[in-house]
C-alpha cells in the first residue's frame, strides 16, 4: 500500500513571522491526523527557523526544500547543497519544478543529476514533471512525462526511483486555478506508472505520484479518490494553514478507505 504524501511548496513566499505562524497553525490543525505524510518546503533561508519551530512543537510535519545544487561544497555562488539541507533537517527536496526548468533553464539531464546527488546524500527527491499547454493540446502529455522520467532512468536505472516521489504538474494548471480534472489526472498518473512498470513493476507499484496544479480544499478529495493519485504538491493553498490542512486531511480520509 502506498502512503499518501501532501507537500506544500511555498515558492518565494514567507517571512520569519509567517514561518512561525503558518507552521504553528498547521501543526495544530493536523493534530490527531494520521494516514498521510505532510511536508513543507519553505524558501531555503527559512529552513533553519522552520526546523526550530517544528522541533519546539514536537511536530510530525516533514521538512523539505525547493531545490538543491549538485555539489556539497565549493565555488558555486548562490547555491545550497544537500549536505546543508540535511544539516537543517530537510529531507524531501523538490527538483525539476517547471519554474526552475523555465526561469533557470534546467534541462531534463541536469534535473536527473540533482536526483542522483540527492539519493547519494540520502535525501528524498520530489521529481516534478509535466507538460505545457501547447504540448497538452498537441497530445504530447504522456510522451513529455515519459521523457522527463527517462532522463533519471537512463542515468541511474529504474530502481533509483524507489523511495522517491514524482509530482505530475501540468504547467498550465500551476497557479492558474485551471486544475486538471480528476479523471484526466488519473489517466496521466496511470500512464506514468505504466511507463515505469515497463522497466520495473515493483518500483512502479510502490512509487508515490502526486498531482500538482491548483489543488484546493474544494477539489482535493476528487483527486485522492483516484487509484493512482497518491497525494498532492500544493502551491498557493499551502500558504494557509486551514486550507493546506484540509487538503492533507482529504488525502488521509480518501486513502484510508
Ligand atoms: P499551485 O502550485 O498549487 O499554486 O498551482 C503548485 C506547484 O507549483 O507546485
Amino acid at each position: 500500500m502506498r502512503h499518501p504524501v501532501v507537500m506544500g511548496n511555498w515558492k518565494l513566499n514567507g517571512s520569519k513571522e509567517m514561518v512561525v505562524d503558518l507552521l504553528t497553525g498547521l501543526n495544530a490543525e493536523l493534530e490527531g491526523v494520521t494516514g498521510v505524510d505532510v511536508a513543507v518546503a519553505p524558501p531555503a533561508l527559512f529552513i533553519d527557523l522552520a526546523e526550530r519551530t517544528l522541533t519546539d512543537a514536537g511536530s510530525a510535519i516533514i521538512l523539505g526544500a525547493q531545490n538543491t545544487d549538485i555539489n556539497n561544497q565549493g565555488a558555486f555562488t548562490g547555491d545550497t547543497s544537500p549536505a546543508m539541507l540535511k544539516e537543517f533537517g530537510a529531507t524531501h527536496i523538490i527538483i525539476g519544478h517547471s519554474e526552475r526548468r523555465e526561469y533557470h533553464k534546467e534541462s531534463d539531464e541536469f534535473v536527473a543529476k540533482k536526483f542522483a546527488f540527492l539519493k547519494e546524500n540520502g535525501l528524498t527527491p520530489v521529481l516534478c514533471i509535466g507538460e505545457t499547454e501547447a504540448q497538452n493540446e498537441a497530445g504530447e502529455t504522456e510522451s513529455v512525462c515519459a521523457r522527463q522520467i527517462d532522463a533519471v532512468i537512463n542515468l541511474l536505472g529504474a530502481e533509483a526511483l524507489n523511495g522517491a516521489i514524482i509530482a505530475y504538474e501540468p504547467i498550465w494548471a500551476i497557479g492558474t486555478g485551471k486544475a486538471a480534472t480528476a479523471d484526466d489526472a488519473q489517466r496521466i498518473h496511470a500512464s506514468i506508472r505504466a511507463h515505469i512498470a515497463e522497466k520495473n513493476a515493483d518500483v512502479a507499484k510502490n512509487i508515490v505520484i502526486q498531482y500538482g496544479g491548483s489543488v484546493k480544499p474544494e477539489n482535493a478529495a476528487a483527486y485522492f479518490a483516484q487509484p493512482d493519485i497518491d497525494g498532492a504538491l500544493v502551491g498557493g493553498a499551502a500558504l494557509d494553514a486551514k486550507s493546506f490542512a484540509a487538503i492533507a486531511k482529504a488525502a488521509a480520509v480518501a486513502k484510508a478507505q
